[in-house]
């Protein structure tokens, strides 16, 4: 296949940054959308030319910093994946594919599509744990009875991979999705309870220090989240945050 990509390219945090056309040739519907840029990154690093600075790790879908607006859609046009698990047979000979990195003010590019996400850790610190007596009398997890139908949905908040992709889908920018996925983890299980209504209140605390924006109520987030984080968590959220803020 012969693909026209038009790429983001910016050399620092403070530069201006603009979109640069690239032409590839043989590209192979096999072949992982990161391997593609893999293959471009070579033939610019023997031309001699700056390769192009994208985020990856685990090429796995598990990790969640392969973080790429594809023809302007988070984790390019398939539904439930990362674009590390994005293969180029969803594309066609000819097309045109514009990547840019996520767009967020609590998201600041890097370099080229690397956008910094501390924002993210910075929520999870102010409350994504609990607190436990590690002094060797701890107590074994499943001797604790929990109904399953919140062992699964707390499970499945747990899949948040933590990629921002909720955030760049959103026209708020909103954080609401992954906050919620995290609050919601402990919310559902009794290990959790004890700090439930100090973890929601700091969490959503700094959710708005760092600049992210409201809920849309548009359900973007839940659309373009690779591991189907659902809507249900933000509700959950509010719930529990409404919940704290009348214990005072
Ligand atoms: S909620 Fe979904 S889209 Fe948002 S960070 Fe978690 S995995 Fe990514
Ligand atoms: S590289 Fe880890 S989720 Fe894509």
């Amino acid at each position: 296949m012969k693909i026209y990509l038009k790429i983001w390219r910016q050399k620092d945090a403070s530069s201006k940054g603009k979109i640069v056309d690239y032409t590839m040739n043989g590209i192979e519907g096999d072949m992982s959308f990161l391997e593609m840029l893999d293959i471009l990154n070579e033939d610019l690093i023997s031309k001699g030319e700056v390769p192009i600075e994208f985020d990856h790790d685990c090429r796995e879908g598990i990790c969640g910093s392969c973080s790429l607006q594809i023809n302007g859609r988070p984790h390019g046009p398939d539904r439930l994946i990362t674009v590390c698990q994005l293969h180029m047979r969803s594309f066609k000979d000819g097309d045109t594919i514009v990547i840019e990195p996520f767009r967020a003010n609590a998201f600041p590019v890097i370099k080229d599509l690397i956008v910094d996400r501390n924002a993210f850790e910075r929520i999870q610190q102010a409350g994504g744990f609990i607190s436990v007596n590690t002094s060797g009398r701890t107590v074994d997890a499943n001797s604790i009875p929990i109904r399953k139908e919140n062992a699964d949905k707390a499970f499945n908040a747990a899949a948040c991979i933590g990629c921002g992709a909720c955030v760049a889908a959103c026209k708020n920018a909103s954080a609401m999705l992954f906050t919620s996925a995290k609050v919601s983890q402990f919310a559902l299980l009794p290990q959790g309870r004890i700090e439930a209504a100090e973890r929601v209140q700091n969490m959503v605390r700094q959710m708005d220090l760092e600049g992210f924006g409201n809920c849309t109520n548009t359900g973007a987030c839940e659309i373009e989240c690779p591991k189907g984080i659902s809507l249900e968590n933000i509700a959950r959220m509010n719930r529990e945050y409404l919940g704290a803020s009348i214990k005072g």
